[in-house]
């Protein structure tokens, strides 16, 4: 990747620290702090590209100082652009999609049926009634995404946790309060792609690093481990990480080199950039609002533009890839294609933005029906 960029606009970006309160952050809790094995401090970097601000302690009282700098300016072409990409995924491993209408949607994961809200599934159900009605799970609450609600079990009472299979990872599929059930399936077009990248370069003699942002109970950052990469992987919440370990000793991957962070995803990647450390593949996969562990407010519309203007900074001299998801935001998935040409302006490369879908497979796991939209994308590409 070409670096043509000189030095950072000197103007400081608008406050990153907001008081609004965070409905996606998940389990992450304010009052843990990091998880082990987080390595030592090295000293930062003379060279190092950007100068970071620790700025001052002025909103809410209980929040850490939100680092910042100022953005990189960027000059040279944009990379080409490929739009609109759509990455479809028909389910792999233990999942599939079988129907969704009146808005709902009902999956297969492993032995399990689970019906959950789905606002985007506007249409009426193909599948009869009865069928639904046989669902193991069904999560009534808030329709919003990532809202409170609970879990009804109409058959016979489940534990909170039942073996599931992908890309050849084993992990736990988890009944959690806020509908998500331990993986993001849409994503497995993301982590296919990912695993072949990994792959191809092992097969050369080069093992990647592969940072994963936001990477909740790590069944991509196993992925990419069992394909060969260095992995280090972060989130805000201590729970979600000892999820992924509990993931990572299913997967019998306990010896693969995985560095486990707890951490503000801002904070570890903005000293990441000070020590001058670099990654081939970077995944990041914000939620709208959520807050690190010591209430460190993320707030997409206000931080993405650093997020990603610090990941380039991360990006190796050979990197691989940056992508991007992004899920119920207000926006169209041009506003986070055009970002990212801008932040990766002077790289080369390409970038394909568009949305991740999931295609209905019906009861047999076969049967192609409707595609159901779950987020946008962006996908830069050196080629
Ligand atoms: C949408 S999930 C990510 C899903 C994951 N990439 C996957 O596909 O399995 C959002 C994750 O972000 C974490 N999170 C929220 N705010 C954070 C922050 N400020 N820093 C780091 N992680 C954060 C939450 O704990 C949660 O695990």
């Amino acid at each position: 990747m070409k670096n043509k960029e000189r030095r950072p606009l000197s103007k400081g970006r608008p406050d990153a620290g907001s008081s609004r309160p965070s409905r996606t952050a998940g389990p992450a809790k304010p009052a843990h702090r990091s998880e082990a094995p987080v390595r030592k401090e090295a000293p930062a970097r003379k060279d190092a590209p950007a100068r970071v601000q620790a700025k001052p302690q002025q909103q809410a009282s209980q929040a850490a100082p939100v680092e910042t700098r100022p953005l990189w300016p960027r000059s040279g072409d944009l990379p080409a652009e490929r739009v609109p990409v759509i990455l479809e995924s028909s389910g792999a491993g233990d999942f599939h999609l079988i129907d969704t209408g009146r808005g709902l949607k009902l999956e297969q994961y492993g032995d399990y049926r689970i019906v959950r809200p789905e606002a985007q599934a506007l249409w009426q159900p193909t599948l009869p009634d009865h069928v639904w009605e046989k669902a193991s799970a069904v999560f009534t609450g808030d329709t919003d995404e990532d809202g409170m609600g609970r879990w009804r079990f109409p058959a016979e009472a489940l534990g909170e946790t039942w073996p599931l299979s992908l890309l050849g990872v084993d992990f736990l599929g988890r009944f959690t309060a806020f509908r998500h059930v331990g993986v993001f399936p849409e994503q497995i077009v993301h982590w296919e792609w990912m695993k072949a990248r990994v792959e191809e370069a092992k097969a050369q003699g080069r093992t990647l690093k592969v940072l994963n942002l936001f990477g909740y109970t790590g069944v991509a950052s196993l992925v990419a481990a069992a394909a060969g990469a260095e992995v280090t992987h972060v989130d805000a919440s201590k729970k979600a990480i000892g999820w992924a370990r509990e993931n990572q000793a299913m997967s019998r991957l306990e010896k693969a080199p995985i560095r486990w962070i707890c951490e503000d995803a801002m904070k570890f990647i903005l000293r990441e950039e000070r020590r001058g450390n670099h990654y081939d593949i970077i995944l990041t996969d914000p939620p709208k609002f959520g807050r690190g562990p010591n209430g460190e407010v993320w707030h997409l519309f206000d931080h993405l533009p650093l997020m990603l203007d610090v990941c380039r900074q991360l990006l190796s001299p050979n990197a691989v890839g940056l992508v991007l998801t992004a899920y119920s935001i207000r926006a169209s998935f041009y506003s986070i294609h055009e970002l990212m040409r801008e932040t990766m302006r002077g790289a080369g490369g390409v970038v394909e933005s568009g949305e991740l879908v999931i295609r209905e497979a019906g009861l047999d796991g076969k049967t192609r029906g409707r595609a159901l939209s779950t987020s946008l994308f962006s996908r830069w590409v050196p080629a």
